[in-house]
């Protein structure tokens, strides 16, 4: 009896208070509700993979432990050899003789990497094979003073990414942008060879001023002996 002029009431109540809540039809406000319910993320995420860290997990690794599915960078074909990587970085220490180089991953699938060394017109030295996780190496044995090309090469099942002939040609272009796999490193002379190479100039400096003062006064003392010398018998005189 006194619930249902309660409830018009009510109803009255809230549709004068809402206008707008006319013009939502029931199918409005059903869609409205689902949309605040969780939903799985319809788009997936990338992937926490940056191809230049250094001990990264390959991204298909990450993709079956990860919680939900992520996207990772399309590769090139496990039947082709790797593009090459792209050269960062090259930190030289030049009291050590040591160079830290580090790297970015091409977009194909890699099994190793390893370094190349020369200098000059010498041959290629290939450095120890490294895992597909590794972006950092360091180079050891540099000369101070010496002038080296350093360059990153991928290897998978088809083969190895391709470097720049070992004469240097198309390094020059190689070397501008620093995209490709070499780069020019130079080390600087050892700083212990610049302080002797000023102890030595000082010390030069150092025996030549003497050698003048020597001079200076030896030729007082002759110029000096015979006047005296000869001052004596005007004197005597
Ligand atoms: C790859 O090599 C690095 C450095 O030698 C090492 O720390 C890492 O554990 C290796 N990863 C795998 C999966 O072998």
């Amino acid at each position: 009896m006194l619930g249902s002029p309660c409830l018009l009431w009510f109803l009255a109540v809230t549709l004068s208070l809402v206008p707008r809540a006319q013009s939502l039809g029931p199918q409005d406000l059903k869609e409205e509700k689902e949309d605040e319910t969780p939903r799985p993320p319809s788009h997936p995420v990338p992937c926490d993979y940056d191809h230049c860290r250094h001990l990264q997990v390959p991204c298909k690794e990450l993709q079956r432990a990860g919680p939900t599915a992520c996207l990772c960078p399309g590769l090139s074909s496990p039947a082709q050899p790797p593009d090459p990587p792209r050269l960062g970085e090259v930190h030289v220490v030049a009291e050590d003789g040591s160079a830290v180089v580090h790297w970015c991953a091409p977009l194909s699938p890699v099994h190793q990497y390893w370094l190349l060394l020369w200098e000059g017109n010498g041959a290629p030295q290939k450095g120890s094979p490294l895992n597909s996780t590794v972006r950092r190496a360091e180079l050891k044995g540099l000369k101070p003073g010496g002038a080296y090309i350093v360059c990153v090469v991928a290897a998978n099942g088809a083969g190895e990414s391709s470097v720049p002939p070992a004469g240097g040609e198309g390094l020059e272009e190689v070397g501008g942008p620093a995209l490709g796999p070499c780069r020019r490193v130079a080390v600087p002379p050892r700083p212990q060879t610049l302080v002797h190479v000023a102890i030595g100039v000082g010390t030069a400096l150092a025996l030549l001023s003497c050698s003048a003062l020597v001079w200076h006064f030896c030729l007082r003392e002759r110029w000096g002996c015979p006047r005296r010398a000869a001052s004596r018998p005007t004197e005597g005189l």
